[in-house]
């Protein structure tokens, strides 16, 4: 039997809530694929901040590394300014790791209502892969006059031939893996002077060693129209960091609830551990009411299991989620309009995996 290393972060608010459910059905479908689990769980978060004066210890990095897989709540909570908490724990793990890619499905699950109209499970599902290290999210810039009337900022962006070009190819190369060879790319290069038309460039060449695969570049502004009036049409969509960013809460938005989505920061060469985690944060509003909806945070570890080459199990988790999500004598959580408690919520899941095992 295999056995994987995951070190468990739940973070801050839902995330201690929602992780317990994603671990029994870690548990439960290793038990069916014959797979093993060993946690670490570390109980980094604002609290350890607010009693150390760090969200990790100075050998936190070290220690993750030594595993397989990171599965991570929440990071954040009120008690802590966010650019603390973020660059304190999160922004550390996604760089300092390589992890390059943000890889989200955006996917109408059943018994979610779709804001779209007329739309079903099936119609959208589709993948955005955003970059994760570099573009526009940089520190380079400053400020100057200031506290005159001629202040002013600069903030630049940053693309490199290297960042630019593995991006594009993991989505390339996704796209193929799925035996769904079409890529959009996100851009704005008849307003970015620079950096936008450098990433087309740079999107061609990769197209042209890709032959078979369907390409097609969008403007990020009417991408977004794009994605609300004809979700259908995407199969893999390639996006800058801050681009990236905005279509991959824009995606969910579109199906629904970000409670239910999950997030993967990928480093695909598998030189230091990725790390997977639902797209939703703490949620202070109802921490402490066990009422969370713990599906983002599985789906994330169903990722998980398929990064690790662990693909059936992966399938049959996130089957077990739809499973129990479309049969309307589920108990489910409040913010999809049931009474279930997170703990009862995620019992339902784990237990419609033993049924279509
Ligand atoms: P949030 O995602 O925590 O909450 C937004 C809204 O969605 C809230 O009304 C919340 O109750 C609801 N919600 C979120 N997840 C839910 C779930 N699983 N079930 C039911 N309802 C759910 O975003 P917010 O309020 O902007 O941020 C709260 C804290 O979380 C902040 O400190 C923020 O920095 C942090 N955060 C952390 C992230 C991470 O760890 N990657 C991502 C986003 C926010
Ligand atoms: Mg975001």
């Amino acid at each position: 039997m295999k056995t994987y290393k995951i070190a468990v972060l739940p973070g801050d608010g839902i995330g201690k809530e929602v992780m317990p459910p994603a671990l029994a059905v870690l548990n439960a479908v290793g038990e069916i694929c014959n797979i093993g689990f060993s946690y670490s769980e570390y109980d980094w978060s604002c609290e350890t901040y607010l009693a150390t004066g760090s969200m990790m210890p100075a050998d936190g990095m070290d220690r993750l590394s030594q595993h397989d897989a990171i599965l991570l709540g929440a990071v954040g909570y009120p008690t802590v300014p966010d650019h603390i908490s973020l660059w304190g724990m999160l922004i550390p793990i996604r760089r300092d790791f390589d992890q390059y890619v943000n890889l989200r499905p955006v996917r109408l699950l059943p018994g979610i209502r779709c804001p779209l109209a007329d739309r079903r499970p099936g119609d959208i599902d589709f993948w955005i892969v955003r970059e994760n290290t570099e573009g526009e999210y940089s520190r380079i810039g400053g400020r100057f006059a200031e506290g005159t009337d001629a202040e002013g900022v600069v903030q630049t962006a940053v693309f490199t031939r290297h960042g630019t070009d593995r991006i594009i190819r993991y989505a390339f190369e996704l796209a193929q893996k799925l035996g769904r060879p079409h890529v959009s790319s996100a851009t704005k290069s008849n307003g970015l002077f620079h950096s936008m038309p450098f990433w087309d460039e740079r999107f061609e060449k990769m197209a042209a060693q890709y032959p078979a695969t369907r390409t097609d570049s969008h403007h990020i502004d009417i991408l977004a129209a794009r994605f609300v009036l004809s979700p259908e049409y995407f199969d893999v969509v390639v996006g800058s960091n801050l681009f990236g960013d905005i279509l991959s809460d824009l995606g969910p938005g579109v199906t629904g609830t970000i409670a239910v989505a999950p997030s993967a920061n990928i480093n695909p060469e598998g030189r230091y551990p990725s790390m997977f985690e639902p797209v939703h944060g703490s949620a202070p509003d109802i921490a402490g009411r066990n009422i969370a909806n713990p599906v983002g945070q599985i789906w994330a570890a169903a990722m998980m299991l398929d990064h690790l080459g662990e693909a059936e199990a992966g399938r049959l988790v996130l089957r077990a989620i739809e499973t129990a999500l479309a049969d309307p004598a589920v108990p489910r959580t409040p913010d999809i309009g049931g009474t279930a408690s997170t703990a009862e919520f995620g019992a339902a899941i784990a237990a419609a995996l033993h049924k279509i095992r």
